[in-house]
């Protein structure tokens, strides 16, 4: 990649209210808002630079992009030069410090920072409320991405999407919170949560969960605005089981979990009833993310490390979001 590249770097975050079907899968549309926190120290950075008349090249770790992953970022790209009016090719380097395909999110830190690194490079400069509208496209959750701290996504009502994107509920440092990853299982996940997502519909539990995230939205907000760990975690916690528990009802079945993902819950729930704030959640992935303050984090790590099939455990604090590098 040469000097002229644009580079972004963009976090991933974790939805505590969560986004899980859509209204319209060309457009990335939800069929519900959800509020997620940005998360420090897990993130991508994306180079990108147009040059040639010559198709895209684009590498991950340095490595040639293939199948759903390159199409992807190539639909997303084309996105791009259509608004710049580019015709040219583009040279894309990801690189990420969070592992990827494993349900920790790495695709709403990836198009986040390719959405703000891929229009600079086109030489556009977006609003932010534009560039989650943007990245929004890439993959929903990104919407997210572009904002650090506490972040809502709304669901917008027009057709377009053109009111489907997240702002800021608070900066990061409104209130000084851990999260800690339990890793069960580094391999790729089977099914992403584009597929899981669209695998939903087919559940009967699927309209009972969409009628609830507008009170859980309703008091994550609050639960967010008066600090209250213990409201938020038990909303956090509530959202994240009814949305594993579409799954189960699905046609085919969905389920993201492994045994060491069920111990890791219920070593969590022990923690709590010794009197520990720590709430869990789970994304489309067997990994376990445990909700905390910083004092307790040491020892939600320590238990979840001594689980027997926990193979790497990570405490990361709330983080910003995208920015140019460089
Ligand atoms: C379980 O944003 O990855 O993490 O829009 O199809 O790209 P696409 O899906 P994606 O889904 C994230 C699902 C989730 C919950 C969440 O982040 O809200």
């Amino acid at each position: 990649m040469s000097v002229a590249a644009t580079t972004a770097r963009a976090n991933v975050n974790l939805a505590l209210v969560k986004y899980w079907g859509k209204r319209d899968p060309a457009l990335n549309l939800p069929a519900t808002g959800s509020i997620s926190i940005t998360l420090g120290g897990l993130s991508v950075e994306t180079d990108v630079e147009f040059g040639g008349p010559g198709p895209d090249r684009l590498e991950i770790e340095g490595q040639p992009a293939s199948g759903e992953e390159a199409s992807r970022i190539a639909g997303f790209l084309d996105l791009v030069r259509r608004e710049a009016g580019v015709e040219a090719g583009a040279h894309v380097a990801t690189r990420a410090t969070v592992p990827r395909g494993i349900g920790l999110a790495s695709s709403a830190a990836t198009f986040a920072a390719l959405a703000l690194a891929a229009t600079r490079a086109a030489g556009l400069r977006l609003s932010q409320p534009a560039l989650s509208v943007l990245a929004r496209r890439g993959s929903g959750s990104a919407a997210r991405s572009v904002f650090g701290g506490f972040v809502e996504w709304h669901r917008g009502e027009r057709p377009d999407g053109s009111d489907s994107l997240a702002e800021p509920l608070a900066p990061p440092d409104h209130w000084d919170l851990r999260v800690v990853v339990a890793v069960t299982d580094a391999a790729p996940k089977a099914v992403s949560s584009r597929a899981g997502m669209a695998r939903a519909a087919s559940s009967p539990l699927y309209p009972a969960w969409v009628e609830g995230v507008d009170a859980d939205l309703a008091e994550a907000r609050a639960a967010i605005r008066a600090r209250d760990l213990e409201a938020l975690g038990l909303v956090a916690e509530h959202s994240a089981l009814k949305m594993h528990a579409v799954g189960l009802g699905a046609r085919p079945p969905l389920l993201y979990w492994r045994g060491t993902t069920i111990e890791c819950m219920h070593r969590v729930w022990a923690l709590r009833q010794e009197g520990t704030r720590a709430f869990l959640s789970i994304d489309a992935g067997p990994q376990v993310k445990v909700l905390c303050a910083p004092g307790d984090a040491p020892r939600v790590a320590d238990t979840l490390g001594a689980v027997p099939g926990v193979q790497r455990v990570l405490t990361c604090a709330l983080g910003g979001g995208v920015e140019l590098v460089g």
